[in-house]
């Protein structure tokens, strides 16, 4: 009899997590407004509302946190930090920031500037943050087939060609670079191939322009790559790796995903000149060059999670566990964007809760529907979250509504993706019962997903 698969770890440390009741759960909610962000997190049994910073580290990489070297300049983690950035993405100058947006603000200051275009594939509301607040342009550049949620494609997460064409002909001289998300999170956590880091890398060529990978989950590419695209199956994810960032000419990392650290992040670039320009804003807002905003021993910890998650056995445990969820999905029936991305499943929602209108967001319904049911937290990556429209004030219907289940890594265990799916099912099972859905009563003006107030609509 042939094996079955199982994870290249064993559990050295546990933390435990408790069921609550029905009763509970519907009062936690009204407290919380029906907003999931608002629950305190022991009101939660399995908790899937991202998996940045919820990862859990290795005994190396706890090790590695005894050695940290504290000083303020010049410390030995830093370096150590530094020579694996360079040996993985082959980039010389690296800047350490204390999470991936603080990233995005310092190489962004030096870079965007009012009246720019900056294209790429769905950028991070952060990243698109950061470029809208400088009164810039996000120019959204991802492939059509991204939108249609139950299209088997390997590479959902690509920039289109000819989208990205567009752009650099009409706006060229005001795009200061090209930014593309590896893995492409708000389009499912899906992949970006080679073939298509290879086109964005001839564009930006021919228009003179360079290009930064958004990289929170650069692995988690790389491991698509190999076991997705045509040539690379032999390939290491090392060598993977090295390929990719040979095709960019910078990077800003959320080290809390593909790092597995629960802080930190940094730049990494080919180019002095960015370095130099970076520089000015990283010692003001993160910190000197040689912390920026993170502790030395967190930075030796990430040293040590960067290189274990480059590995091939680390990645793969992850994504068979997302596509075991997924597996379950598929025999209940329940639609999500397909193929399983790599850090979660995206329910959608329109497809799930069809007698809910749109004004009262379905998704956000769906995350508390999953919530009530089981105590599990989701997270709208919908009409809520798109904001409204900054000129009509309008909500934006515009995009896909889903529930994102996002998995920690080396967290939870695949009985616990049974009890999320069967959760799922239960409420799959309801849904011709759930025709009315939530209402705002208290929104903030930008990101307002975080901090929306909720109340049942026909209340
Ligand atoms: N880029 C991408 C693709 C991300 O997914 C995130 C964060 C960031 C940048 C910003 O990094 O949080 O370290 O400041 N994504 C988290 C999520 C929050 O839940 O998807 P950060």
């Amino acid at each position: 009899m042939e094996l079955p698969y199982a994870e290249p770890w064993k559990i050295k440390m546990v933390e435990p997590i408790r069921t609550s009741t029905r009763q509970e759960r519907e009062a936690w909610l009204k407290e919380a407004h029906y907003n999931v962000f608002q629950l305190r997190a022991d009101q939660v049994y399995i908790d899937l509302l991202t998996d940045s910073g919820t990862g859990a580290m290795s005994d190396r990489q706890w090790a590695a946190l005894m050695m940290g070297d504290e000083s303020y300049a010049g410390a030995r983690s830093f370096y150590e930090l530094k020579d694996t950035i360079t040996r993985i993405t082959g980039f010389d100058y690296v800047i350490p920031t204390h999470q991936g947006r603080a990233a995005e603000n310092v190489l962004f200051s030096h870079l965007v500037h009012e009246g720019d275009w900056v294209p790429g594939n769905s950028h991070f509301d952060t990243t698109k943050g950061h470029i809208e607040s400088r009164k810039a342009v996000a120019a959204d550049c991802t492939v059509d087939e991204a939108r249609n949620t139950q299209l088997e494609v390997p590479f959902k997460g690509n920039v289109d060609p000819a989208k990205l064409e567009k752009v650099l002909r009409e706006h060229g001289d005001k795009v200061p670079f090209i930014i593309v998300t590896i893995t492409n999170n708000t389009a499912g956590g899906q992949p970006v191939s080679m073939a298509n880091l290879k086109e964005v890398r001839a564009l930006a060529d021919k228009y003179g322009k360079r290009v930064i990978f958004d990289s929170a989950r650069f692995a988690e590419n790389a491991y698509f790559i190999k076991t997705r695209e045509e040539g690379y199956s032999d390939k290491s994810i090392k060598e993977i790796t090295l390929e990719m960032f040979a095709l960019a000419d910078g990077m800003t990392m959320s080290a809390k995903k593909d790092g597995i650290v629960n802080m930190g992040g940094f730049i990494a670039t080919r180019w002095e000149d960015w370095y130099e320009g970076a520089k000015r804003f990283a010692i003001p807002f993160e910190g000197y060059l040689t912390y920026g905003g993170m502790n030395g021993r967190d930075m030796a910890a990430l040293a040590v999670g960067l290189d274990e998650n480059t590995e091939f056995a680390n990645l793969h445990a992850r994504i068979h566990q997302v596509e075991f969820l997924a597996s379950l999905l598929d025999e209940y029936g329940i639609p999500y964007q397909r193929p399983a991305g790599g850090h979660a499943i995206f329910v959608d929602a329109l497809k799930v809760l069809t007698h809910v209108p749109k004004e009262e967001f379905p998704a956000q319904t769906l995350t508390v529907e999953l919530y009530r049911e089981a105590g599990i937290r989701g997270c709208e990556i919908g009409y809520i979250l798109a904001d409204r429209d900054p000129v009509t004030r309008e909500n934006r219907f515009g995009g896909n509504d889903f529930v994102r289940l996002a998995i920690p890594r080396r967290v939870y265990t695949d009985n616990h993706m049974r009890v999320i799916a069967a959760a799922l099912k239960n409420v799959y099972d309801r849904r011709e019962s759930i025709t009315r859905g939530v209402k705002i009563t208290w929104e903030a003006e930008l990101m307002r997903h975080f901090t929306v107030q909720l109340a049942p609509a026909d209340e």
